[in-house]
């Protein structure tokens, strides 16, 4: 057993749809760590740039910024050909872009919430994930090995307690829950689709991370946590390293709940 090797990702070949984001960032830091070549795609190509430029700044790599609409196939198709075009393979695709709608929108009632953002949320939340998957899980098939990791949220597993929001703002609508859960039986229906082709899926589920809301809806959410507080923007990633790296080479089709035990009482 080699406890260091099971974690390395040195020269894998990591795509990161959303990664211009929050969290996205945060795992191209981590995975790049981690000794992995990331993909930084994102419809927010300047951010994807300048993430890729300090990352190649600290770790003296070459990371490659891609502009990226995972509900446009001729852009997923784009991206693909560029990442083949340097590196001949894809080793890890993590579908984390996402969409919570519009902040204005976040505190309509359900009865009056418009169909068209509905609408938008289910195109980037699951078709734009189907779309990766597709295409990704194509060339993956073709190497016979690949490994693909779904993200959802702790919305995706229970409902948003109505009771924590007040005014903060901070309310998920319906479309998050319904496309989030999605993702879970998605992530189920491809781990057993490609079984047998070298092909591990699973599902992340993260819970809140802190990013200065409301100190009420802080205290109120830290409150349904058994750790007492919502998470900080790096607790993700060794979460993320375990999915994309053989330490998790005997899971598929499983859901990896990282959310202070929010889900669990
Ligand atoms: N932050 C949290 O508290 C939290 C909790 C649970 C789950 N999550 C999930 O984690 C993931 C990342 O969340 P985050 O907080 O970093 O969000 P974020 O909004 O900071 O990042 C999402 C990124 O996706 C990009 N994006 C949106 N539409 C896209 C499209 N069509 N094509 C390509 N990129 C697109 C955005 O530009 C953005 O950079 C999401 O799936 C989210 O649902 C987040």
């Amino acid at each position: 057993m080699n406890v260091k090797k099971l974690f390395d990702l040195s020269n894998k070949v990591v795509v990161i749809t959303g990664g211009a984001g929050l969290l996205g960032s945060q795992y191209a830091e981590g995975l790049t760590q981690a000794g992995a070549n990331v993909i930084i795609a994102d419809t927010n190509f300047e951010a994807c740039k300048k993430i890729a430029k300090k990352l190649d700044q600290i770790y003296d790599k070459n990371s490659m910024p891609i502009k990226l609409d995972i509900t446009n196939k001729k852009s997923i198709d784009g991206m693909v050909n560029k990442i083949l075009k340097k590196y001949s393979k894809i080793d890890v695709l993590i579908n984390n872009a996402a969409i919570q709608g519009n902040p204005k929108l976040r505190t309509t009632s359900f009865e009056e919430f418009p169909e068209s953002e509905w609408g938008k949320a289910l195109d980037v939340n699951l078709t734009g994930m189907f779309l990766c998957c597709q295409k990704i899980g194509k060339v993956m098939v073709k190497q016979k090995k690949g490994v693909i990791i779904n993200v959802s949220s702790t919305y995706g597993i229970v409902a948003p307690d109505q009771r924590i929001y007040g005014k903060s703002g901070q309310n998920a609508a319906a479309f998050y829950s319904a496309t989030k859960s999605g993702v879970l039986n998605f992530t189920r229906y491809l781990a057993s689709y490609w079984n047998g082709k070298g092909i591990r899926v699973n599902t992340l589920s993260p819970g809140g991370v802190e990013k200065g809301q409301e100190k009420e809806f802080v205290k109120k959410y830290s409150a349904k946590t058994m750790l007492g507080r919502m998470a900080r923007k790096d607790e993700y990633v060794g979460a993320i390293i375990f999915l994309a790296s053989d330490a998790s080479s005997y899971m598929t089709g499983s859901n990896l709940i990282v959310d202070g035990g929010w889900t669990a009482w």
